[in-house]
């Protein structure tokens, strides 16, 4: 099939997880009990908040990856089925629960803790090559978390781009702070790179952002690195530009990033600029920020 007759645009493959954010918590002391101004249990996880804001924007997508049949699982079910993603290719795993991040925010600031259940389950062969062959374009979410994914990730990403789909991968952060796991391998099949900041600092070791740009955009065809309220910072093939991110009222910044990977791909798939992604991208990581969780400003 023609990628452009396909009947997906995007398929996205990670984690899936529901989000319990507790807002405005003092700091928390062993033997005590604090309160919560408020309290949101939303759907989490880079990829399924990704897949979750694509949808939302009007772009057909599809889910693969792993939950629990529990009530999170049911949770996180609901609210991709609700915006439209095709979840054909969810797996719910019996005797596993579905992982959970709680969020505590202060001030512009959190701290999270994330169980991870299912989170690590999902495995390359969940993603299979006939249903690869329905999109036009694939993203991993998390990478750092996706233990099981991580050995067989450059050969998915290889295969998928056999079957004429371009590749994208957001790695988010490293719990263990190794900050490779198999990452650079995997990054020779990708075609769109989406870290943070510091992200790309610690994968590099180079403390300057344009040097960390520089050196990703050496293996991977275009490397967008979030900046938070700075925006973002965009190198491929030789050039780099900068687009600001757009002022806006910040609530809570839970899927920023997340939401700038689906803007982003957004565009990407309508054949659009570079520029144009990163626009998009910062319009959409500008509305995340609006609402609390990743989702929220999406529904609306
Ligand atoms: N305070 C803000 N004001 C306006 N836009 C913002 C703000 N924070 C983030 N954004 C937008 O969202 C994009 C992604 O946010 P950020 O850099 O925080 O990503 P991230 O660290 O990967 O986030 P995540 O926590 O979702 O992993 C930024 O590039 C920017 O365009
Ligand atoms: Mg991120």
């Amino acid at each position: 099939m023609r990628t452009d007759e396909r009947p997906l645009d995007v398929i996205v493959a990670g984690e899936a997880n529901a989000d319990l954010i507790l807002t405005e918590v003092p700091p928390l002391e062993l033997e005590q009990e604090k309160l919560a101004r408020d309290m949101h249990l939303v759907l989490g996880g880079s990829s399924s908040i990704t897949a979750h804001n694509l949808a939302r924007l009007g772009v057909r997508v599809g889910f693969v990856g792993v939950i629990g049949d529990d009530l999170l699982g049911r949770l996180v079910e609901e609210r991709l089925q609700s915006a439209g993603v095709d979840l054909r290719y969810l797996r719910k795993l019996r005797g596993v629960q579905t992982g959970l991040t709680v969020w505590h925010t202060r001030g512009r600031k959190r701290a999270g803790v994330t169980f991870p259940g299912t989170i690590a389950r999902l495995r390359a062969a969940d993603v299979p090559a006939g249903y690869l062959a329905q999109a036009r374009h694939l993203h991993v979410g998390a990478y750092f978390l996706l233990k099981n994914l991580q050995p067989e990730a450059a050969k998915l990403f290889q295969r998928a781009r056999r079957l004429g789909l371009t590749t994208s991968l957001d790695c988010n952060y490293d719990p263990t702070e190794r900050w490779d796991s198999g990452l650079l391998e995997t990054l020779r099949f990708t075609d769109i790179f989406f870290p943070n900041e510091d992200e790309a600092r610690k994968i590099t070791g180079r403390a300057e952002v344009r040097a960390a740009a520089e050196e990703l955009a050496r293996v991977v065809r275009i490397v967008a690195i979030k900046r938070g309220a700075r925006g973002v910072l965009v190198a491929s093939e030789g050039r780099m530009f900068h687009v600001p991110a757009v002022k806006t009222r910040v609530v809570e910044t839970t899927g920023a990033g997340d939401s700038f990977n689906a803007g982003f791909l957004a565009r990407f798939v309508r054949g659009a600029s570079l520029e144009e992604c990163a626009r998009a991208g910062v319009r959409a990581g500008a509305r995340a920020v609006t609402r609390v969780g990743g989702t929220a400003a999406f529904e609306e």
